[in-house]
């Protein structure tokens, strides 16, 4: 049983995904899987992160539905949004305020050694907007806001979470204490799915190329033919090895679903070869991802219960953030409300 004194005690967590495109494999072994298996013992705040999404030009009928789909995506991997506060960024109106703050002791350098605004940039080369480049500082806000303990996150997120807290440590010093410092939760497998067509680069979900990434709610069929056609080698070998890494991913997809480390899947495929592997990689994929379809599909008809977490849940973080938010408000020199 969970004792006011307990709850008390326990670390906080804080996560976000951003809802511009439907969940994929990476995002599911990199951070939500984890974020499932930390329920229990933190408090948890899991985040839609749409403010973030506009940074990228959106068709906001889309954005609206996207996020209300990752949301029911989040409790359909099985987050309890009893034990988990989930909600949305844009329902807290704190997320933006105290990101204004902490931009104000942002130097442009920080935020130009950026990699992710870096790539992005080069990829929207018409539409480098300022959002774009303050992105991190909002990260930080969203982290901060919640004192959380702990970020879990996959690998790509790494420089932004040692911005957070370079961030964190620069105000306290400044102002006196009032950020907990976070730590990036990166997971030891799995902590970068690679694309299946091009297994150097990053599963995203805003490939161009479909085939390249599995989304949570892909059917079976498709995920077997995805799987079938992902890009290997012409060795003919299952190693685990760098200069495989379309096996090597494949690989790291099973170890992370099945729970078998890395030696004992290579034990389980030795004498095999590739035909093998993907069915059996595709198989697994399907069984792991099978429940949450299933449980996805019953949460598309109770519309009054989504809304429901929606609203609770958003009050929750509403409280939650307004504390930390008025600390820093007054120790910037903000006048206090009357
Ligand atoms: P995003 O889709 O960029 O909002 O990412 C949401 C979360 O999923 C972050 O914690 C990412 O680090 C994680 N993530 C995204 N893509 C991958 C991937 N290919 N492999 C592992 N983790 C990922
Ligand atoms: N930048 C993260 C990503 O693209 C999403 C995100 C926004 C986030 N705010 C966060 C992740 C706070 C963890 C904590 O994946």
């Amino acid at each position: 049983m969970d004792t006011a004194q307990n709850q008390a005690k326990k670390k906080i967590i804080f996560s976000g995904m951003q809802p511009t495109g439907v969940l994929t494999l990476g995002n599911y072994i990199g951070a939500l899987k984890n974020w499932i298996d930390l329920q229990d013992q933190y408090n948890c705040l899991y985040c839609i992160v749409d403010l973030h999404s506009l940074t990228v030009r959106q068709d906001p009928a889309r954005l609206r539905k996207r996020s209300r789909e990752v949301l029911m995506q989040y409790i359909a991997a099985g987050l309890d949004p009893e034990k988990n506060i989930i909600f949305y960024q844009s329902h807290v109106p704190a997320h933006s305020e105290l990101s204004w703050i902490l931009s104000c002791i942002t130097y442009m350098g920080e935020l130009n050694r950026m990699t992710q605004f870096k790539e992005k940039a080069q990829k929207n080369e018409g539409n480098v907007n300022a959002g774009l480049f303050t992105y991190p500082v909002l990260m930080a806000a969203d982290i901060l806001l919640y004192q959380a303990d702990l970020v879990p996150v996959g690998e790509d997120q790494k420089q932004h979470l040692e911005i957070a807290r370079d961030i964190a440590t620069r105000f306290n010093n400044r102002y006196g204490n009032v950020f907990t410092i976070p730590e990036a939760y990166i997971p030891k497998v799995g902590a970068r799915i690679m694309s299946l067509q091009e297994p150097t680069k990053k599963m995203s979900k805003s490939d161009e190329n479909e085939n390249a990434y599995i989304q949570i709610l892909d059917e079976p069929n498709r995920i077997m033919n995805k799987i079938k056609r992902a890009v290997t080698d012409s060795e003919g070998q299952i190693r685990y090895s760098d200069q495989q890494p379309g096996v090597k991913n494949l690989l790291n997809i099973y170890s992370s679903l099945s729970g078998e480390s890395i030696e004992s899947a290579l034990e389980h495929f030795e004498n095999k070869g590739y035909g093998d592997l993907k069915k059996e990689v595709g198989e697994t994929i399907v069984e792991a991802l099978r429940p949450i379809q299933e449980r996805f599909k019953e949460l598309e008809k109770n519309k009054d219960y989504i809304d429901q977490i929606i609203k609770d849940n958003g009050d929750k973080a509403n409280c939650f953030a307004q504390r930390t938010l008025r600390k820093v408000q007054k120790k910037v020199g903000l006048p206090p409300r009357i």
